[in-house]
C-alpha cells in the first residue's frame, strides 16, 4: 500500500485503490509515478453505444416559470414589500405552472399527453415532497391516470427526464412530456449546500467543506489554473458574459444584477471567497457560483405520428438528432482539469449524429461554476485542452460570437433550479431556433444546437443535438 503524503494531496479521502496501490488522483507526483495504472480516460467508450433513434423525434415546444431566488425582484424575503402577505411558489406550484404553461403555449390538449417524466433532485429534502410523478398529474385533470415518473440524477435530472421521454417515443409512444422543477430556498444556502452534497459520494466527499460542491469545483479551478496558467480574470469572462445575457432575459434569476469584470475577477466584501477549506478558499468567490434558484420547465416531445395527431407541422418544431448519456463512478475523478464523463458523452453524440463541434451554432452548457464552462468548451470540442479561457476571452461564446453559449445567462445568472435545468436547456435552444428570445435573440437564428447537462462532479452527463426544422 502507498499512501500519498505530498502537499498537493490535501484532500484526505480522495485516494482510491488500483491493484495494491492507493493513490490520490489529485497528486501530480503520484500521477506521474503511476502512469499506466490509472484507468485510461474514456475506456468505457467501447462498452456502450449511444441510443440509436428508431424514429424521428421532435420538440413541439414548452414553457418555463421565471427562475427566482435571492436578488430576484419577485423573490419574497424579509425585506420584500410583500413579506408576510405572499409566499414564494411551492414545489407543486412551480411544477404545475410549468406544465400548464407548456400545454397552453403549445396548444396541446393534456389528453394528448401519453406519458411524462419529471426531473427533480431533492424534493424530499427541500420541500418534504417525493413521488413527483403523481404530483405532476395534479396539474391538469386530463393527466390523471397517465403514466408519469420522477427521475433523478443530481443536476442532470432534467436531462434524464428528456431522455426518458425520447426513449418512450422510440419505444412507440407518440406524445410525451418531459418536465423538471426544484425549489431550494426553503433553507439557508449553507443548509441547502448539505442537501446538494447528496449528489457527491457522501462518505468520501462531504467533508471537503460545508459548501461541498462549490469546494469540489474550486478544486477543479485550482488544478486548471495551475496546469494551464489560467487566471481568475480569465475565468471571470464567463461570469460577466452570463450576467450580461441574463440582464436581457426577463425569466432570469439575476436579470437585475450587473456584473463587472473587476468585481468578478477578485474576492471582495461584495463578492466573498466563502469556503472554509484553506487550500480551496482562494479559488472560488460567490460570483463564480450558479444560483440557488426555484423554477420549473416543461417540454412536449412527439414522433411524426404524434405531430399528425396533434395537428402540428414539423416546421413548427425542432428535431432531436440524438443524445448520449454517460455515468462515471461517484467520487472517482481521474483528472480535475478535464470533464471526461462529458467528453465521452460528446464523443458518442458526435459519432452517432455525424456532427462535428464546428457544426454547432449554439450551445447550452452546464456552467454550475464559472470554471466548469471553460471545461465544457474543451470537453465538447469547442476549444483544445487548456484553451477554454482563450475562447471565452475572444468573445466567440457571446450572443453575437461564432459559437454562442448560454445565451440566456446559464446556470450562473439565468439560475439553476436543479431538476429543471436540463429541460430548460432544451427549451432555450428551441427558443433561439424559433426566434423567440427577444432581447437576447442571436442575430441569425441557429440551425444546429447542443445541450450538455451534468450531474455532480461530472458523474452523470446528458448531451443532446437538435436541429431546426424550417
Ligand atoms: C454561492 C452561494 C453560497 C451564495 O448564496 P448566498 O445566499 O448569497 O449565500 P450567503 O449569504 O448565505 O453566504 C454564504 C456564506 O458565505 C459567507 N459570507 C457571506 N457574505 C460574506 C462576507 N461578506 N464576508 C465573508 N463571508 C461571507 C458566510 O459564511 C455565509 O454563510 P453563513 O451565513 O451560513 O455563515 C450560493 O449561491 C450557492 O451555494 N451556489 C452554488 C449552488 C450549488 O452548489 N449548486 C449545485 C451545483 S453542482
Amino acid at each position: 500500500m502507498i499512501f500519498c503524503m505530498d502537499q498537493p494531496c490535501f484532500w484526505p479521502r480522495g485516494s482510491y485503490r488500483i491493484g495494491c496501490i492507493d493513490i490520490d488522483p489529485a497528486c501530480a507526483p503520484h500521477r506521474k509515478a503511476i502512469t499506466g495504472l490509472l484507468t485510461p480516460r474514456n475506456s468505457a467508450t467501447q462498452r456502450r453505444r449511444p441510443m440509436k433513434f428508431r424514429r424521428k423525434i421532435y420538440m413541439v415546444g414548452g414553457a418555463l416559470t421565471p427562475f427566482i431566488g435571492k436578488m430576484h425582484p419577485d423573490f419574497i424575503w424579509k425585506k420584500h414589500p410583500d413579506f408576510g402577505t405572499r409566499e414564494n411558489p411551492t414545489l407543486e406550484e412551480t411544477l404545475s405552472a410549468a406544465i400548464q404553461k407548456a400545454l397552453a403555449d403549445t396548444n396541446v390538449d393534456a389528453d394528448a399527453i401519453e406519458k411524462g417524466f419529471i426531473g427533480n433532485f431533492a424534493g424530499e429534502l427541500f420541500s418534504n415532497q417525493g413521488h413527483l410523478g403523481a404530483m405532476a398529474v395534479r396539474a391538469d385533470e386530463k393527466l390523471n391516470g397517465k403514466p408519469f415518473t420522477r427521475v433523478e440524477g443530481a443536476c442532470a435530472s432534467g436531462g434524464l427526464a428528456a431522455i426518458g421521454a425520447i426513449d418512450a417515443l422510440n419505444a412507440g409512444y407518440d406524445v410525451v412530456m418531459a418536465a423538471g422543477a426544484e425549489v431550494q430556498t426553503t433553507v439557508s444556502a449553507r443548509e441547502g449546500a448539505g442537501f446538494l452534497a447528496r449528489a457527491s459520494h457522501w462518505e468520501e466527499e462531504r467533508e471537503i467543506d460545508d459548501f461541498t460542491f462549490p469546494a469540489m469545483f474550486a478544486r477543479r479551478a485550482k488544478f486548471y489554473k495551475e496546469k494551464f496558467g489560467v487566471t481568475d480574470e480569465d475565468i471571470a469572462h464567463v461570469t460577466v458574459k452570463a450576467y450580461a445575457n441574463a440582464n436581457k432575459n426577463p425569466l432570469a434569476h439575476m436579470r437585475e444584477v450587473t456584473m463587472t469584470l473587476e468585481n468578478a475577477s477578485a474576492a471582495s466584501d461584495r463578492n466573498p471567497a466563502f469556503l472554509r477549506n484553506p487550500e480551496l478558499k482562494e479559488h472560488l468567490k460567490v460570483s463564480d457560483c450558479s444560483q440557488v434558484s426555484n423554477g420549473g420547465a416543461a417540454v412536449i416531445l412527439a414522433s411524426e405520428d404524434g405531430l399528425k395527431k396533434l395537428g402540428i407541422d414539423p416546421s413548427d418544431c425542432v428535431e432531436i438528432l440524438g443524445y448520449a448519456h454517460t455515468t462515471s463512478p461517484l467520487g472517482r475523478v481521474n483528472d480535475y482539469t478535464v470533464l471526461d464523463n462529458t467528453e465521452l458523452a460528446a464523443k458518442q453524440l458526435y459519432e452517432e449524429t455525424g456532427l462535428r463541434p464546428s457544426d454547432i451554432d449554439v450551445a447550452e452548457v452546464h456552467d454550475c461554476f464559472a470554471v466548469t464552462e471553460l471545461l465544457m468548451y474543451e470537453a465538447l470540442g469547442f476549444a483544445e485542452p487548456g484553451k477554454g479561457a482563450e475562447l471565452a476571452r475572444s468573445g466567440a461564446t457571446a450572443i453575437d460570437g461564432d459559437i454562442p453559449v448560454n445565451t440566456g445567462g446559464g446556470l450562473i445568472a439565468y439560475g439553476h433550479p436543479v431538476g429543471a435545468t436540463g429541460v430548460k436547456q432544451l427549451l432555450e435552444i428551441y427558443r433561439q431556433m424559433k426566434g423567440q428570445c427577444g432581447d437576447y435573440q442571436m442575430p441569425n437564428a441557429p440551425t444546429v444546437g447542443l445541450t450538455a447537462n451534468m450531474g455532480g462532479d461530472d458523474r452523470t452527463t446528458v448531451v443532446m443535438a437538435l436541429k431546426n426544422v424550417d
